[in-house]
Parts: structure tokens; C-alpha cells; sequence
């Protein structure tokens, strides 16, 4: 996720995008680029914060441009990889949000035919792209080039020759703002505000032509209409897109997550040295623990991997040997004893793996591989969207040392996210707001489920709250059970089903209310549990995405009920960088 903004009009275009660059720094913040448009095409580039660097843009003149604010995914954030990218040339520039999936093969061919590349980007393709079909109308040039992507983008690309801004989108947002004598092109409409509360939202497969006074919409061959909207959100409301928290705008950014973080992880080195190293010790903290659990019980279930999940401000204490690979689960990519427990296996000559969603962070440097989570940035200190990330990772690393096997089921999850979204949730979270206490249980994977509802519990609604696996709770905890703490007992068709209706039967006779969450239409379920949530019916990997997802928005909407400052939790930071 980056930020795009577009200028052409009467005004000098240049301050304009850099304000609007800034409204836009909540979705990237390594580098940051603009192009302009006078009598020659000026790109200016530079790595770190706008807000830092802005008087780099003061030469640019011209009443057309655009810019970028990038959090960068392929390449690390520098100033050659920051976009503004341009051609051979130096006279076509192109900003871009989104993956462009077959980068890598349309650079190899761009290079034969003799393009020179500059950067590491996979947005540079579509500038060279736009080179070989320009004959003098941008217009054709972008309709072509676009044909020979595949992925998701949002494109503002400009010429030396042309006085226009071309606009493309496919699966990743774009919205033109209509000022008066001006308009604007944006990844959101947060940047446009300032400037006018009118805006046109691009959809999938349009291409706009933008000039001073108009704006021309096509898809496939002909021209659209697309409606004119008025916003009435203020610049806070708008930067978390309509939502009130980033917290559960990033939760419904999970479908999207979960798909794009999925489908860029390919066969390769790593996958091969997965099927060399004849065991794994998954390292990491918090959520990114919890993760590390689930897959736990899936690789040895599905590729009969053994595989030891540690806790990395344990793993110190531990004594060797360590073998095979050792691999660093943390989205900041920079939790202190994440790193010193990868540090201590290189010690010991293990092969390393950091997945992460930080590009260049300390953990890939220190790892021998990185995996990328592709999350985009995560605003809300609870993590959400970066944990489903890491799940789409290792359900893809399954299906990969499966041989592709579970592609139809990977393609359902997606779907089952969306779905798991609207799930009416509202007993429950009248049940839990009220009580100071909440248990939730699982069984097998749904253990770990378990432990991260819990743990998104207690950090936003600071009830107390314990994840714990369900045939545990007689070992002990049934003393706390009573009429004030209700269980949340993850109960999903597979091995660990029966047994769990027997633990719901269990927990009930010592008074607690049982929130079920099951398959809907589950009539045994149903008639033990005093609140159902019913899931689709789903393979184990739907169910657990599914309930992971519904037990984010069951923290988050009895947060919200308590009035809790759920994006910014008292006493929390989104990156551990102590011991
Ligand atoms: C909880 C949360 C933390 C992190 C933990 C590890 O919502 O965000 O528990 O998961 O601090 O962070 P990373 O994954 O950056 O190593």
C-alpha cells in the first residue's frame, strides 16, 4: 500500500501534491517522489519522510504532476526505487500502487528488447511498457501496456509530449477529484479534500484521460459514465476510509491481504530449502507467536514437517543443538528477541528465514531468507491484517510442499474472509462487554485461535481474558468458572470436535455462558451453547481463518461498546525494539 496523487490544472501542481503527499503518509512512508510537467518532464526522488524533505520539490514547476509516497514492497526503500519511474527516455514517468504478479518475466523480455532498467521495482516494467506503444497518444500507449499485467494496480502516468494525466486501475483504488478549472487523481480521497468534495471512483478495468476541464472514463473499448459523488467525511474520517478505527479498516482489508500475501509467494529457494531441512523452530512474539502455532499443527498434519514453535524471549534460555531451519515470525521486522534468537541459530549454522511485512528491516539481514507478508502498513497497534498475512504465508508454504494441492481451498479462504465479515456478532459482544473476565478454548489448531482472541481481547478492551486449550481448563481454571465468565469455545468440525462438545457440557454445568463459535446450522452445537456464531461451512483452513477474523471483531466491537482507544491501547507499541 503507497499513496498516489495527481495535478493537472491551473495552479503550480507541484505544492499541491506534496501537500496531498502528506495527507497520504499513513499509507507509505520510506520514500517519496514527484514528476512535473513544463516545458521538459522534471522528476525529483528522495528516500524517507515527506514531512522531512519537502523543500526537495521546490524546483519543480508546471500546472500538471504526480507523486508517490511509497512503502516499499519490491526493493528496498532508497531514492532509485521510489517512483516517480520513467522509461529509457526519461520523458514518460509513471507512479503505481499495487503487485504487478509477472514483473519479473516482463522485465527479462523488456531487457532483451533492449530496455534499461534503474530500478529493482516491479512498477518500472509499466513505464518501459508505455515506451514501446507510444506513437504519440499516452492514451493508446497505457491501453496497451496495462494488457500485459497481471496483478493489481493504480496508475497515473504522464508524457513529455502530452499534456494529460492517464489514470488505470485494476484492483487497487483510484479517485479523481473535480475542482473548479482542476482536477485531481488519488489513491484516496483524503489527499482531495482540501480541494473539493467531489470525486468520481475509478473501477476495475477503467482508464481515464484527465485534463484541466475534463475527465474521458474508458473500459473495454468504449467509453463510461461513471457517478459523481460528494464526500461529506473530514480528513481524519477519510484517511481511515469511512471507518471509525484503523483497526477495523485494516480487518476488512483482510480478504485483499490475504489473496495478494498468498499469491506472491511462489516455488523457489526457499520453498527448497523447506523440503531440505528435515525440521523448523518457528521464533516470535505476541500474535506473530500464535501464527507461528497454527502452523505448527498444519505442516506436521498436511507435509509431516516436525516443527517446535519457541517463544523468541525464551529461546535464549534453551540449550543446543539447534537444527535444521530456524525461522523468524515478526511483521515489524524488528522485535528485539526475534532478532537475538536468529542471530543465535546462525551461531549455530542453521539455515535462516525471517517473514516479515517490513521491507529492509533488521530481520532480513540478518535472516539468509526473507519471506514478505504483504500487508501494506499497519496503523493499529493491535496487529490484525499482518497476522492473517502471516497465516495466508505458511497456508501457502503448505500448499506449495503439497504440490499445489490446496489452490482450490486457498481460493475458497479468501473468499470465506469476506463472508466472515458480516457475521452478526452482537450477543456476544453484549456478553463479554459485561463481564471482567472471558475464557476462550479450542482444541488443535483452534488452540493458538484461541490464544489470539484472548490476547486481541485483553490489549483493546483490557478485560481480562485467557486462551487456553480446551481440555486444560479442568486442570485447574473450572475454579474460576462461574455465571460471570463466559467461554468463547471454538467447536469446528475435524478430529477435535466431539471431545469439544463434551468440554463445552463440562463448562456449562459449572454455570458459564458459552459462546459457540461453529458451523451455522449445527443443531448438536447450538443446543448446548447459550450464543451461537454460525460460520459457513468451511475446509480447516477456512474455519480457521474464519474464526480468527470473527474473534478480531468481537474484541474490536466490544472495545468500541467500552469506549476504548482501540487504534493507540494504553500501555502498547507496535514495535518491540528491547529485550
Ligand atoms: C498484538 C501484537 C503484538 C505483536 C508482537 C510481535 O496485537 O501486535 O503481540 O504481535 O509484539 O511483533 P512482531 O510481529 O512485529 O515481531
Amino acid at each position: 500500500m503507497c499513496g498516489i496523487v495527481g495535478y493537472i490544472g491551473i495552479r503550480e501542481a507541484a505544492p499541491i501534491i506534496v501537500e496531498g503527499l502528506k495527507r497520504l503518509e499513513y499509507r507509505g512512508y520510506d520514500s517519496f517522489g514527484i514528476a512535473t510537467l513544463n516545458s521538459t518532464l522534471v522528476t525529483m526522488k528522495k528516500c524517507g519522510r515527506i514531512s522531512e524533505n519537502e523543500h526537495c520539490a521546490v524546483d519543480l514547476e508546471g500546472k500538471v504532476g504526480i507523486g508517490h509516497t511509497r512503502w516499499a514492497t519490491h526493493g528496498k526503500p532508497d531514492d532509485l526505487n521510489a517512483h516517480p519511474h520513467t522509461d529509457c527516455t526519461g520523458s514518460i514517468a509513471v507512479v503505481h500502487n499495487g503487485i504487478i504478479e509477472n514483473y519479473a518475466e516482463l522485465r527479462r523480455e523488456l531487457r532483451e528488447r533492449g530496455h534499461a532498467f534503474s530500478s529493482e521495482t516491479d512498477t518500472e516494467v509499466i513505464a518501459h511498457l508505455i515506451e514501446e506503444h507510444y506513437a504519440g497518444d499516452l492514451f493508446d500507449a497505457v491501453r496497451e501496456a496495462i494488457t500485459h499485467l497481471e496483478g493489481s494496480y493504480a496508475v497515473l502516468a504522464m508524457a513529455q509530449d502530452d499534456p494529460r494525466i492517464i489514470a488505470a486501475r485494476n484492483a487497487s483504488p483510484l479517485v479523481i477529484g473535480i475542482g473548479d478549472g482542476e482536477l485531481l487523481a488519488a489513491s484516496d480521497v483524503t489527499p482531495l479534500l482540501d480541494h473539493t468534495r467531489k470525486v468520481v471512483f475509478l473501477e476495475d478495468g477503467d482508464i481515464a484521460t484527465i485534463s484541466p476541464e475534463q475527465i474521458i472514463i474508458w473500459n473495454g473499448n468504449g467509453p463510461v459514465e461513471r457517478s459523481v459523488s460528494m464526500i461529506e467525511w473530514d480528513v481524519e474520517s477519510a484517511k481511515k476510509g469511512g471507518f471509525e478505527h484503523f483497526m477495523i479498516k485494516e480487518i476488512f482489508e483482510q480478504p485483499d491481504v490475504f489473496f495478494h500475501t498468498a499469491s506472491s509467494l511462489k516455488d523457489g529457494a526457499v520453498i527448497d530449502a523447506m523440503r531440505e531441512c528435515g525440521s523448523m523452530i518457528l521464533v516470535s512474539c505476541g500474535t506473530s507467536y500464535h501464527a507461528a502455532l497454527i502452523f505448527r499443527y498444519l505442516a506436521e498434519k498436511y507435509c509431516s514437517i516436525p516443527v517446535r514453535v519457541e517463544l523468541a524471549s525464551e529461546f535464549k534460555y534453551y540449550t543446543p543443538p539447534l537444527q535444521g531451519m530456524v525461522i523468524g515470525v515478526t511483521q515489524s521486522g524488528e522485535t528485539a528477541d526475534t532478532i537475538a534468537a536468529l542471530k543465535k541459530a546462525r551461531q549455530f549454522n542453521c539455515t535462516t528465514l525471517g517473514i516479515t511485512n517490513v521491507l529492509d528491516s533488521s530481520v532480513t539481514r540478518i535472516a539468509d531468507h526473507t519471506i514478505y507478508t504483504r500487508a501494506g502498513p499497519e496503523i493499529s497497534v493491535a496487529a490484525t491484517k499482518s497476522f492473517i498475512a502471516q497465516l495466508a504465508v505458511f497456508l501457502q508454504i503448505i500448499n506449495l510442499l503439497q504440490d499445489n494441492q490446496c489452490e482450490e481451498v486457498m481460493a475458497m479462504v479468501h473468499r470465506q474472509i469476506e463472508d466472515s465479515l458480516l457475521i452478526d456478532l452482537q450477543g456476544a459482544v453484549d456478553a463479554c462487554g459485561r463481564a471482567d473476565h472471558v475464557f476462550f478454548v479450542g482444541r488443535g489448531p483452534y488452540y493458538p485461535v484461541a490464544l489470539e482472541g484472548a490476547l486481541k481481547m485483553k490489549e483493546i478492551s483490557y478485560i481480562h481474558a485467557e486462551g487456553y486449550a480446551a481440555g486444560e481448563l479442568k486442570h485447574g481454571p473450572f475454579a474460576l468458572l462461574s455465571e460471570k465468565t463466559p467461554v468463547i469455545a471454538l467447536c469446528l468440525p475435524g478430529e477435535s470436535y466431539g471431545v469439544m462438545l463434551s468440554n463445552i457440557k463440562e463448562m456449562k454445568a459449572r454455570g458459564a455462558p458459552i459462546i459457540g463459535i461453529g458451523i451455522e446450522g449445527d443443531r448438536e452445537l447450538e443446543e448446548i451453547v447459550d450464543i451461537m456464531v454460525g460460520l459457513p461451512k468451511c475446509h480447516l483452513f477456512g474455519g480457521i481463518l474464519m474464526s480468527s477474523v470473527v474473534l478480531q471483531l468481537l474484541a474490536y466491537h466490544t472495545a468500541r461498546m467500552l469506549g476504548r482507544d482501540i487504534d493507540k491501547p494504553r500501555n502498547l507499541a507496535k514495535s518491540v525494539t528491547v529485550e
